[in-house]
């Protein structure tokens, strides 16, 4: 067998997003991995739940995270810290429910891989049994290398992410990371690492653009980016920050692409105005 082909055992050439025709199999680490090679860019978002996920299923998302953002959009958390692995484990299932085609990764949540590589892997064979996740997501650099190498080692495919990593908000802060020659250069040096333990792929947040596009070229893995510039290969954004659904203040490298908050407020005031004014139901909806 060819390298090409080792990489690649469907010998699926398709790319991850766009084109004419849409395999009807799920999107693996070999298609991902194949993409890089192609130079290919691709999208991922974050989805919760089976509705929103099978939309973006259907839009061709190739890679869906169910990410620890939930704490936050969709618990009511002010932090990613609070979300536990049964609430990652439900979320991830239904995500896996209303999906076809789409990887979807699971996040491993806070407190649930920082004990070591022997926890990281109970948490992730959890999300991989109970909800059917292809890949699971884990913060930290160096830090994180036992893990992600017993992860991969047991069949477990792993995305890496760094930078600002939001579960390390009380000692990071909200704030770009890899801003100057040291932060860079240890930025890099974790970067590679996570590729030599064997991840398949690393979420850049809250970088340098000059930073994640020199990490982008020096991997062989695809790096993903979130406020991280144009040079990443993959670009993901958190869903309901996508679609404005996010209230308040939103980071400034995200893109509104919609309004569903005004959309759903609108369409929830004329219910209420139509039920208030005894104009809904009329005949038409009514059982006789
Ligand atoms: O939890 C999340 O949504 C994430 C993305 C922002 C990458 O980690």
């Amino acid at each position: 067998m060819t390298f090409e082909a080792a990489q690649n055992p469907s010998g699926d050439t398709k790319s991850l997003y766009g084109g004419t025709s849409a395999r009807n199999r799920r999107v693996t680490v070999h298609d991902i991995a194949a993409a890089k090679r192609r130079g290919e860019k691709w999208p991922m978002l974050t989805a919760y739940d089976a509705m929103t996920a099978s939309v973006f299923d259907e839009a061709g998302i190739p890679v869906m995270l169910v990410g620890d953002s939930m704490g936050n959009v969709h618990l009511g958390y002010e932090t990613t810290v609070p979300v536990t692995l049964d609430e990652m484990t439900i979320l991830s299932a239904a995500v896996v429910r209303g999906t076809k085609r789409a990887l979807v990764v699971g996040d491993l949540p806070f407190g649930s891989y920082q004990e070591g590589p022997v926890q990281a892997l109970r948490s992730a064979t959890r999300l991989v049994k109970d909800a059917g996740v292809g890949a699971v997501k884990l913060e930290g650099g160096e830090r994180s290398l036992p893990q992600t190498e017993l992860l991969v080692q047991a069949g477990i495919p792993v995305m890496s992410h760094l930078g600002l990593t939001p579960q390390s908000v009380n000692t990071l802060g909200y704030r770009v990371q890899g801003r100057g020659d040291e932060a860079a250069h240890r930025l890099l040096h974790d970067a590679k690492s996570a590729q030599a333990a064997g991840a398949f792929a690393v979420v850049l947040e809250l970088v340098p653009a000059e930073v994640a596009a020199e990490i982008t070229r020096s991997l062989e893995i695809p790096t993903i980016g979130i406020g991280a510039g144009p040079g990443t290969d993959a670009q993901v954004l958190v869903y309901t920050d996508m679609v404005g659904l996010t209230g308040g203040k939103v980071p400034r490298f995200t893109k509104q692409y919609a309004n569903l908050r005004q959309t759903l407020g609108d369409a929830a005031k004329a219910f209420a105005d139509e039920v208030a004014g005894g104009t809904f139901p009329q005949e038409e909806h009514t059982f006789h």
